[in-house]
């Protein structure tokens, strides 16, 4: 063999082809990146769901970090010098359980809270704790009710089996250039292959919520199946808190409740909160303790001041609720101001999280190709077509149609960025 041979490729386990194979949210993470450092003048990141950087957040985060640092005692250099329990610090974990006591009257003591790193890490354990091959032989699949759903979940099994089972819903025309997913409950039989019921609430990537009926719906589906329902409220109440309609939180010991600092401006510090039976949640540490022995405590340590005072309500409610409902409304302006009247475009009714989704009826090209001409134009989406795994999307033009785009980055990159998506989107029409 010579030096310039390739060499030639190692034998690759199924866990080593499912985590490596191309995928939506290595893509996005990429994109994300680049955006963020090398390519950071020439592309405008509308991609990603990184949280806006608040000035009053990140100096509330500073000042945090600054009382840590001067605290008496040693609580810093516990921090950063001790492992943390693979649950995550049982104070953290009491403070959370009070917090949503005191909030929502949950039956919770820190026995029902589990931290892990990141929602992401979350959801790739509970994803493959309740989906894939079974212990007692045959599998189970994760029963997504409506999709489009949230990217990262899309590559997470690591079973040789499909994970997910997903449904179309109903595309209820909201308005002239709105429109509102709904759960189509008839065509729901939730039945023995399935492993758990999972919603994003606020979802990633449409903004929807799920209405109380919806939620209320499929909690008792779950319920008559004896299977959990899996609620990623990454985006929700009661922090971050970015929900733009009334929607009422929930847990109960059939509902698995993840939730995040990520959104709350603290992406860095990888914290996920799962809130569920002790028996799930020492599960979780189990987990936690063999892929990476800790979590990440300097996240709990900043917040949990501000769990135990309640602080953190207003801040989401005062703060962050209000800062993206605004920056929402100005996106929706700057598609008004800028997509191409003639052109049969719509946005799902934004409802929270950081995103507009459109969706482009009757174009010509699929929602990959747009992601790739405006990436070479220089904004980054993404394409819809990722959005929509677990079912066969053939004949469904409308997966092929949407695209996400996030409304967080500084005003003029926004604003350059829908100039753009307009110029791009009266061509790809145009050209037809
Ligand atoms: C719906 C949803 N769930 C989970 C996550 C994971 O976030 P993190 O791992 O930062 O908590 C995200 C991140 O964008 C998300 O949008």
């Amino acid at each position: 063999m010579s030096e310039t041979d390739p060499d030639p490729p190692y034998p690759k386990s199924i866990f080593a082809s499912k985590l490596t194979e191309h995928s939506g949210i290595t893509e996005l993470m990429d994109d994300l990146g680049e955006a963020l450092t090398v390519g950071k003048d020439s592309l405008r990141m509308m991609g990603g769901g990184n949280p806006d950087h608040i000035p009053a957040v990140q100096l509330l985060w500073r000042k945090q970090m600054e009382a840590l640092l001067h605290k008496e005692g040693n609580e810093f250099d516990r921090v950063i010098a001790d492992y943390d329990q693979p649950a995550g610090s049982p104070v953290f974990r009491e403070a959370v359980a009070n917090f949503l006591r005191n909030q929502y009257g949950w039956d919770l003591t820190r026995d029902n809270i589990a931290v892990t790193n990141g929602g992401q890490t979350a959801f790739f354990f509970l994803l493959n704790r309740f989906g894939g091959e079974m212990t007692g032989g045959g599998e189970k699949r994760i029963l997504l009710p409506i999709v489009p759903e949230y990217i990262g979940y899309g590559d997470q099994g690591i079973s040789d089996t499909d994970l997910f089972d997903s449904r179309k819903p109903f595309v209820e025309i909201t308005g002239e250039r709105r429109f509102k997913y709904r759960i189509d409950f008839d065509n729901l039989d939730v039945n023995d292959t399935h492993g758990a019921i999972a919603v994003s609430r606020p979802t990633n990537p449409s903004s929807n919520v799920l209405t109380d009926g919806e939620i209320s719906n499929l909690r008792e589906l779950a319920c008559e199946k004896g299977i959990p329902l899996i609620i990623d409220n990454a985006y929700g109440l009661p922090f971050p808190g970015v929900v733009f309609r009334a929607a009422a939180p929930v847990w109960d010991k059939n509902i698995i409740l993840t939730l995040s600092l990520s959104k709350l401006g603290l992406p860095g510090t990888r914290t996920g909160i799962v809130i569920a039976r002790p028996e799930i949640v020492r599960e979780i540490r189990s987990m936690t303790a063999i892929v990476g022995l800790a979590n990440n405590n300097v996240g709990q340590a900043l917040v949990r001041p501000m769990l135990e005072t309640g602080e953190i309500k207003q801040l989401s409610d005062e703060v962050i609720r209000p800062h993206y409902r605004a920056r929402s409304e100005q996106a929706m302006e700057l598609a008004e101001a800028f997509l191409p009247p003639e052109v049969p475009w719509r946005i799902h009714e934004s409802e929270g999280a950081f995103f507009l989704w459109f969706w482009f009826e009757n174009l010509p090209i699929s929602g990959r190709e747009l992601y790739r001409r405006l990436k070479e134009a220089g904004v980054i989406v993404v394409p819809g077509e990722y959005f929509f795994f677990g079912l066969n999307t053939e004949g469904w033009d409308h997966a092929r149609q949407c695209i996400r785009v996030s409304f967080t980055q500084p005003e003029p990159i926004v604003r350059d960025g829908f100039r753009i998506l307009g110029e791009v989107i009266r061509e790809v029409y145009g050209s037809n």
